[in-house]
C-alpha cells in the first residue's frame, strides 16, 4: 500500500496514542500463565501485539477482545496446552524472544516462527540462556527462527547480558519463573524494566538492585486488572513532527512515561526543544502522563553508549530531526539498528538519499548534518513500521508531496498512525 503525504504548515491539537507496545506483550503472556480473569485496557492495536495475543490462543488459552478491552482466562503456571501447528510470531521480535523462555519450561513441544523480516534476525542471544537453563532449542542455521523449543524442567541461572537487550532479560526472567530458585540477570546498561514493574504486579518475588534484577522461582502468578499507558515510541514521530513543522503546538495525552523509556524527553529537551509534561499518575508501577510540545529550534547532538541504548527505537525518527536541527546528529554504539525488523542503518541512508539530504553511514551508526532541505521524494518503508512512519514525518517537511511505498507496514505497532498524522497535520 501506498500512502501520499503532503507538506504541513502546522502540527497541532491532542492526540491519544493505543497502547505501549512492550507492556502490551508482557501483560499477555503474563496473563496467560497467571491464575484467573486478567482484564488490560488500551492493549496496543499493533499487528505485533495480536501476534501475541494469537500466540496464547494457540496454547489454548482463551482470549476475549471487547470494547477496547482485552479478557485473557489464565490457567496459572500448568495451564499451557500444546500447540496444534507453528506458533506464528509475525513480524513481532519480542513475541518470539520473550514468549520462548515460557515455551522452554514446558512440558511440551513447540515450534515459533514468523515472516520473512523475523526469520532473518538473531536469536541465539536467547538460545544461550535458555540452554544454560537446561532447554534444549533447534534454529535454522543454527541461530534464525523458525526455532524448535523442546520443553524441559529449567534451572535457574545467574546470567549477564552479553548486549543490551530487554527482550532477551525478559526471556530469562520468563523461564525462571518456572525454575526453582534464584534466576539473576546483570544488564550492561540499564534497560526498560516493564518486565520487573509487571513482574512484581502480577505477584512473582522480585527485586532490582542496581543493574542486577533477582527473581525467586517458581512463581504463582495472579491475574490482575491493567491499564497500559500510550506508547511513547510511537508518540516520538508526532513529537518531531511538532519540532520540524512551523507553528506547531500538540498534545499528547496518556503517554507512558517510566523512566528506562523516557530519555527521549530529556534529549529533546537537552537539544532545546520546548517539551512539557502536564500531569502524572502512576498505574501498576507504570508512569502516565500529559506531553506538550511547541515547534522549537533544536541545536542537535550526539547519541552514544547506553543513551543510544535508551532511544534505540526512536533513531529513525531522530535521524529526521537531526536533519533539521541546527548542528546535525551522530549517532554512534547503534549496531543494534542493523538487526532490527530492516537494517534500520541502511533503510534510513537509503530514504535520506531520495530526499536529498546528506548522511554519513558508519558499521555503528551515522552522522547527519544540519540545516538541509527535505526534497519531495518517492519514499519506501522496506517493510519496517519505524521507517515508514519516521520518513512519513520527514514528508511533512518535504518540498512537495511525497509517497511511502509498503506504508501498511506502520500497522505492525501504530494502525492508526496515518488517520492520526492527517488528523494534526494542516
Ligand atoms: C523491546 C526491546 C527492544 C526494542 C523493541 C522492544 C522490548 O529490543 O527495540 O522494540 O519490548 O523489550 P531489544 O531487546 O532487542 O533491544
Amino acid at each position: 500500500m501506498q500512502e501520499q503525504i503532503r507538506p504541513a504548515r502546522s502540527v497541532s491539537g491532542a492526540v491519544r496514542l493505543p497502547g505501549d507496545k512492550s507492556i502490551s506483550h508482557r501483560y499477555a503472556m503474563l496473563a496467560a500463565i497467571a491464575e484467573g480473569e486478567s482484564r488490560i485496557r488500551n492493549y496496543s492495536t499493533g499487528a505485533d501485539c495480536h501476534s501475541t495475543l494469537g500466540c496464547v490462543r494457540a496454547l489454548g488459552i482463551p482470549v476475549d477482545e471487547a470494547d477496547g478491552e482485552i479478557v485473557i482466562h489464565g490457567r496459572g503456571a500448568d495451564g499451557l496446552e500444546s500447540p496444534q501447528s507453528l506458533l506464528d510470531a509475525g513480524n513481532s521480535g519480542s513475541t518470539i524472544r520473550m514468549l520462548s523462555g515460557i515455551l522452554a519450561a514446558q512440558k511440551f513441544d513447540s515450534c515459533i516462527g514468523g515472516d520473512e523480516s523475523l526469520s532473518r534476525r538473531p536469536m541465539d542471544r536467547i538460545m544461550r540462556p535458555l540452554a544454560e537453563m537446561g532447554a534444549s532449542i533447534e534454529a535454522r542455521e543454527g541461530r534464525f527462527p523458525p526455532l524448535a523449543i523442546h520443553g524441559a524442567k529449567l534451572h535457574p541461572i545467574e546470567y549477564s547480558l552479553p548486549v543490551a537487550s530487554a527482550q532477551v532479560k525478559t526471556c530469562v526472567l520468563f523461564g525462571g519463573l518456572f525454575a526453582d530458585g534464584r534466576t539473576i540477570v546483570h544488564e550492561p546498561v540499564r534497560t526498560r524494566d516493564h518486565t520487573e514493574l509487571a513482574l512484581r504486579e502480577f505477584g512473582a518475588d522480585i527485586e532490582t538492585q542496581g543493574r542486577t534484577i533477582t527473581l525467586h522461582g517458581p512463581a504463582r502468578l495472579q491475574a490482575r486488572e491493567l491499564q497500559v499507558p500510550g506508547d511513547l515510541s510511537s508518540a516520538a514521530f508526532f513529537l518531531v513532527a511538532a519540532l520540524i513543522v512551523a507553528d506547531s503546538n500538540l498534545v499528547v495525552h496518556g503517554v507512558g512515561l517510566n523512566p528506562t523509556r523516557s530519555a527521549l524527553l530529556d534529549f529533546l529537551a537537552g537539544m532545546g526543544a520546548d517539551v512539557k509534561i502536564l500531569e502524572i499518575k502512576q498505574s501498576a508501577g507504570e508512569l502516565i502522563g500529559d506531553i506538550l510540545i511547541r515547534k522549537s529550534r533544536v541545536r542537535g547532538g550526539i547519541l552514544e553508549k547506553a543513551q543510544t541504548a535508551a532511544l534505540i527505537d526512536e533513531i529513525p525518527v531522530l535521524a529526521v530531526l537531526g536533519a533539521a536541527s541546527d548542528e546535525g546528529l551522530l549517532v554512534r554504539d547503534a549496531a543494534e539498528l542493523r538487526v532490527k525488523e530492516t537494517d534500520r542503518i541502511a533503510t534510513i541512508a537509503e530514504n535520506c538519499r531520495r530526499m536529498g539530504l546528506t548522511i554519513h553511514v558508519r558499521e555503528d551508526g551515522f552522522e547527519i548534518p544540519g540545516k538541509q532541505q527535505f526534497h519531495a521524494a518517492e519514499l519506501d518503508s522496506f517493510g519496517d513500521h519505524r521507517i515508514a512512519m519516521a520518513f512519513s514525518v520527514a514528508a511533512l517537511a518535504a518540498s512537495g508531496p511525497c509517497t511511502m511505498e509498503h506504508a501498511d507496514a506502520a500497522s505492525v505497532s501504530f494502525p492508526e498512525f496515518f488517520d492520526t498524522l492527517r488528523r494534526i497535520a494542516e
